[in-house]
């Protein structure tokens, strides 16, 4: 059995604005396999974003290929990357990204929506979901009427939900108090053990990447060295 799910291959990214051409990516070559725990490091601007949404199917690399579990991503069309995206992607950042809103349990359900599954089914995995990270008793309460770690737990949870193969993790402590980040932090760990989900967490704190089972160093959009625990 072949238990790659993304394939990097000789991969690029330039971003062009007003006719100069910025190579944010260079040459990225990197296999990530079913279950890793990936830390991506490197010092603000060095492509870690830029890498993350390109594994995440929202940025098309400029040159080389994406393999998402053996299917080439260039050979195939963007409502289907959409797809592929909602049903084994689950992304997490600095922000939270909820919606202001929603109460906590729609944040949850919201991926939800464009998989074919009944209101009932989306709202009993949504509560699931918000049971793992420990809120269950927060379900109705909106993003304004939550700590900074609880809106994090929630957007683990909405990462979670759709049982996701990869969660990407941009990011997900910069914004907390140390305390705080180091709750999130062993959630994210607890999670990816439990759900044995691929994780790829970048963060230029490089305590927290140090925990991670497989470390990547990003210099200026190169791999410039990795670390397997
Ligand atoms: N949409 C964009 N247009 C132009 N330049 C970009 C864009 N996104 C990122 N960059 C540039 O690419 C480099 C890498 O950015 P990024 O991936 O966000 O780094 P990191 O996440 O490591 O801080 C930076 O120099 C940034 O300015
Ligand atoms: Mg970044």
């Amino acid at each position: 059995m072949n238990d790659t799910i993304l394939n990097f291959v000789n991969i690029d990214k330039v971003f062009s604005s007003e006719g100069i051409d910025f190579t944010a990516l260079q040459n990225i070559n990197l296999k990530i396999k079913k279950g890793e725990f990936i830390g991506l490091s490197g010092k603000s601007g060095s492509g870690k974003t830029t890498l993350l949404n390109v594994a995440g199917l929202i940025d098309p690399p400029t040159r080389g290929d994406l393999f998402i579990k053996n299917i080439n991503t260039k050979n195939i069309t963007d409502n289907e990357l959409s797809l592929i995206r909602a049903r084994e992607i689950g992304f997490i950042f600095q922000t939270f990204n909820l919606l202001p809103l929603l109460s906590a349990l729609e944040n949850v359900e919201y991926p939800l929506m464009i998989l074919n599954l009944s209101e009932e089914e989306r709202i009993q995995r949504a509560h699931l979901a918000l049971k793992k990270v420990g809120l269950e008793n927060f379900t109705h309460h909106r993003p304004s009427q939550l700590s900074g770690g609880q809106r994090q737990r929630v957007a683990f949870a909405r990462a979670i939900v759709k049982d996701p193969t990869l969660i990407l993790a941009d990011e997900p402590t910069a914004n907390l108090d140390t305390k705080t980040s180091e709750e999130v932090f062993e959630l994210l760990v607890r999670l990816q053990e439990d759900l044995k989900v691929t994780v790829m967490l970048c963060s230029h704190d490089n305590d927290l990447i140090s925990r991670t089972h497989r470390q990547i160093k990003i210099t200026d959009g190169q791999i410039t060295g990795e670390v397997i625990k």
